[in-house]
């Protein structure tokens, strides 16, 4: 993505990304900084995430890397006071890490129900906690939650995930009813295939391609993470001052088809 012509929506602002050094993450991560935020590059996974961090710095974007897993509760709440006292202040959080575990409910194990729980819906209950007091306190701000297509039309055989989702989306309109009235707007994406690693990993398993996902959108192709950023960034900016408790379909008119 050039950042060339993009505006200055975040300057002075930090946002804190969670699932930032994977596909649609680091794009949104990218794209924050691009437009003038301080961005944490949260991830479970070290490397991944330094290498996002060390590439935006590289381009001359403010960002630094925060390693926890969001299976560890405490650890997720640490990490958020740890940003706001490093910064004085958290404006965006993007809940975007996610994970995908195929299975329809004979062939899924419970373990993968519980941990696709656990990613996808209770770290979204604990980051949440953590920064809606500070949120309150600073007279607002914005979440934005990465949902999924599948969480409103379920794909078959990904019980876990798409139950997950819908999760995600009806946790999304109950925080944004509860918080409207403290100016902070909760909203969700719900975007179709995008090419990510995620995505990576399960046409390995299904053995299908992504010319074949291609086909299936009325687009003539699955989405790109700089697409998804953009619209996370306009969420969360003060472009949509009004937009709250929504939950935007980008599907390439996949969902309609
Ligand atoms: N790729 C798609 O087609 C697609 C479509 C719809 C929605 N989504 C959603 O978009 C989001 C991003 O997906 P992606 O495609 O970029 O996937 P990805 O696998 O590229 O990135 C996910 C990131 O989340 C991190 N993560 C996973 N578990 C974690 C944990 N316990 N603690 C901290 N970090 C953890 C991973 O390390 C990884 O960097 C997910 O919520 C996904 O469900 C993806």
């Amino acid at each position: 993505m050039t950042t060339t012509g993009l505006t200055s929506r975040f300057h002075g602002k930090t946002a804190l990304v969670t699932g930032a050094g994977g596909g649609i993450g680091s794009a949104i991560s990218r794209r924050l900084a691009a437009e003038g935020a301080h961005v944490v590059v949260a991830d479970a996974n070290a490397v991944a995430a330094k290498e996002v961090a060390e590439a935006l710095a590289g381009e001359g974007l403010s960002a630094d890397p925060l390693v926890f897993d969001l299976l560890d509760p405490e650890a997720a709440a640490a990490a958020v006071q740890e940003v706001i006292t490093a910064h004085g202040q958290l404006d965006v959080l993007v809940n975007n890490a996610g994970i995908n575990r195929r299975g329809d409910l004979l062939s899924l194990t419970e373990n993968d129900w519980k941990l696709s729980f656990a990613v996808n819906v209770d770290a979204l209950f604990h980051l949440c906690r953590a920064v809606l007091p500070h949120m309150i306190e600073s007279g607002g701000g914005s979440i934005v939650n990465t949902a999924s297509q599948w969480g409103l039309y379920p794909a078959p055989g990904h019980i876990a995930y798409n139950v997950s989702k819908a999760a995600v989306i009806a946790f999304t309109k109950n925080l944004a009813r509860d918080y409207a009235p403290y100016n902070i707007r909760v909203n969700a994406v719900a975007p179709g295939e995008v090419r990510t690693p995620m995505l990576e990993a399960g046409l390995a398993c299904s053995g299908r391609t992504v010319a074949d996902l291609d086909a299936l959108v009325p687009f003539g192709r699955i989405g790109k993470p700089e697409e998804v950023a953009a619209l996370v960034a306009f969420l969360a900016s003060d472009e949509a001052p009004y937009i709250c408790g929504s939950v935007v379909e980008i599907t390439g008119a996949q969902a309609v088809a």
